[in-house]
């Protein structure tokens, strides 16, 4: 379905047309002053300058035109050269009815379907998922959804960091305490355990202590380094410990994702790629592009309009290690071999944003990738606590993911329990759904690349701006038609017949459903999740404020009161499908 403020947009290119001006001023834009109007047109002041003609002039003329049009119920042009204008009812009313048959409630898929990888999540192995990783994930797993909303073809890639030195010191603390284990006896020839010997908390426990430890004695360091050099060269006994590092970890990490409803189609690795690094470093010297530099090897990046220094990208350290940019530009060279994506996005940290930057530019200018292949860095800021400082637990450490989304579910559970009786099983599910809407919402409802506090009382209240809210009025409009029901009302293919023209709460749910093909279109051009929760809250109010000034299941005349169920129906299938598109759900009862 073509968006209302096209539709308008044509009419008013037509009107420019009919009256001798070029079309491209018949642009339309949301009023700015609601008060006066839905819509307006501010081209009649740009042509006045192009045709040396009273912009008053020009817009009488246009108005005139559009006066003729049944999609509007007012047009007028007011000083200097404005043109404002109200839909009419009946349009809108057809409009809605379209909505509710079309697939995607209006909302058309992309043209050219892409294929478009999002590398997001970026968990490490071994370590704790912490909240830093939250942030990519639920962003991430949006702009995923969003794309397949419009029709692309998503792949989503968790890009597992498991190739560093964290590697190395697992092992060596290990080797330290469990020295007997058969992985450090080199002389061992048959097969390794196929049970892991430590667990998910073990692990956890092992390597936050070695990287303390590793700091105060270099010896340790220097060993681990050595470990890590081992392993990434061939050690079977490490490679038996490293592959049993990746079973628990991954598992404890798809339990956790689980929870936050958060889903990878590709569990890569940053080992996957290193195959790929030998080949690409020959061709990057072999074309030369890449050149020696105080012994390591680099690709110069820097550009003639640069403002900031830009350092060359390092491919190779000067004792030929590779590096976290060498994983990821061949894991470039890896996507483009498997995928041949036209898109590649990236949700991580704002604060690697320079780095993707060289990265990029060394895949462009080495022709990692075709010249039209996009690679977008989305950065994201810092999620803070409420005293403006990186989230911490109330004893000052690092926040585990797990222990965050438990404080968040009982605070919800205390919500759910306090004012109504419900069975505790049935309380702690619900709090566990609202839960997440709260954890999600908090945090997209920010522009992606702004620092947030997460304030745990404000996200998880039922008013205002905040997921709990949406779900409370998905519930109430769901509440409402369950009872149509029970009445004997049916909402299958329900259409609305008939509105009172002069009933604005009607009118204004009406124009703000029919905005959700731009909003999502939009969002997901701008990679840019927030928009949608700033729309629906914006129809949760909406909707709210005709809920409190309308009689829907007490109106009397029939064909009035199913035209409002047509539009409840609309309004939670909307609300429902950008919940979903943001990754959560909402409850049945609340
Ligand atoms: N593992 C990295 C980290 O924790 C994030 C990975 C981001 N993705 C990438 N392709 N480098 O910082």
């Amino acid at each position: 379905m073509k968006k209302i403020i096209d539709l308008i947009t044509e009419e008013a290119a037509k009107a420019f047309k009919e009256c001798g001006h070029e079309e491209k001023y018949g642009m339309i834009s949301v009023s700015n002053r609601p008060d006066l109007c839905e819509y307006q047109c501010n081209g009649a002041m740009a042509a006045a300058k192009a045709y040396k003609k009273a912009p008053i002039m020009i817009a009488n003329e246009v108005v005139e035109k559009l006066k003729e049009h049944k999609m509007f119920e007012m047009v007028e042009a007011v000083m200097p050269g404005f043109i404002n204008m109200k839909l009419d009812m009946e349009f809108l009313k057809e409009y809605m009815n379209e909505m509710l048959a079309s697939e995607n409630y209006g909302c058309e898929k992309a043209e050219q379907a892409k294929t478009i990888m999002i590398d997001y999540g970026g968990p490490n192995v071994a370590k704790p998922l912490h909240v830093g990783h939250l942030r990519s994930a639920i962003i991430g797993e949006s702009i995923k959804r969003m794309g397949r909303f419009m029709g692309h073809k998503v792949i989503g890639d968790v890009h597992l960091g498991d190739w560093g030195l964290q590697m190395g010191l697992i092992i060596t603390e290990l080797k330290k305490r469990q020295p007997d284990l058969v992985y450090f006896d080199e002389s061992f020839q048959g097969e390794y355990p196929k049970d892991a010997p430590f667990t998910i908390s073990e692990l956890e426990e092992i390597y936050p202590a070695a990287s303390a430890y590793s700091k105060e004695h270099p010896e340790y360091k220097e060993e681990a380094m050595q470990a890590t050099y081992l392993l990434q060269h061939g050690s079977r006994g490490y490679q038996a410990l490293w592959n049993h590092i990746l079973e628990i970890s991954v598992n404890d990490l798809k339990k956790n994702y689980e929870k936050l409803n958060v889903e990878f189609d590709l569990w890569k690795k940053e080992s996957d790629a290193q195959p790929y690094i030998p080949e690409m470093v020959q061709y990057m010297k072999d074309n030369g592009y890449a050149y020696l530099s105080d012994g390591a090897l680099v690709v110069d990046v820097k550009e003639e309009s640069d403002t900031k220094e830009i350092p060359p990208c390092m491919i190779l350290k000067s004792d030929g290690a590779s590096l976290y940019n060498t994983t990821d530009l061949a894991t470039i060279v890896e996507r483009m071999k498997l995928f041949d994506p036209d898109e590649i996005i990236y949700v991580v940290d704002k604060r690697q944003e320079l780095y993707f930057e060289q990265v990029f530019r060394c895949a462009r200018k080495t022709k990692l990738v075709k010249e039209n292949t996009g690679l977008r860095f989305l950065g994201f800021g810092t999620m803070n606590g409420k005293d403006g400082k990186p989230f911490k637990t109330r004893a000052g450490g690092v926040m585990r993911l797990e222990h965050l989304i438990g404080e968040i579910n009982e605070e919800m559970y205390q919500k759910i329990t306090q004012n109504h009786e419900v069975e505790p099983e049935e309380a702690k599910n619900t709090a566990q759904i609202v839960g997440l809407s709260a954890i999600k919402y908090g945090d997209l409802s920010n522009q992606a690349s702004k620092d947030y506090v997460f304030d745990i009382d404000r996200f998880t209240s039922f008013e205002g701006n905040t997921g709990p809210y949406i779900l409370y009025t998905i519930v109430r409009i769901k509440s409402i038609l369950n009872k149509y029901m029970e009445q004997g009302g049916k909402v299958e293919n329900i259409k609305a017949v008939k509105f009172d023209s002069s009933n604005e709460s009607v009118k204004s749910l009406l124009l703000e459903t029919a905005r959700f093909n731009g909003v999502i279109e939009n969002a997901f051009a701008e990679i840019a999740p927030h928009k949608v929760c700033c729309y629906i809250y914006n129809l949760a109010n909406t909707f709210n404020h005709f809920y409190h000034e309308t009689k829907i299941l007490g109106e009397e005349e029939e064909e009035t009161k199913e035209s409002y169920i047509a539009l409840l129906v609309l309004t939670e299938k909307v609300l429902e499908c950008c919940i979903d598109v943001l990754g959560f759900e909402a409850a049945e009862r609340m």
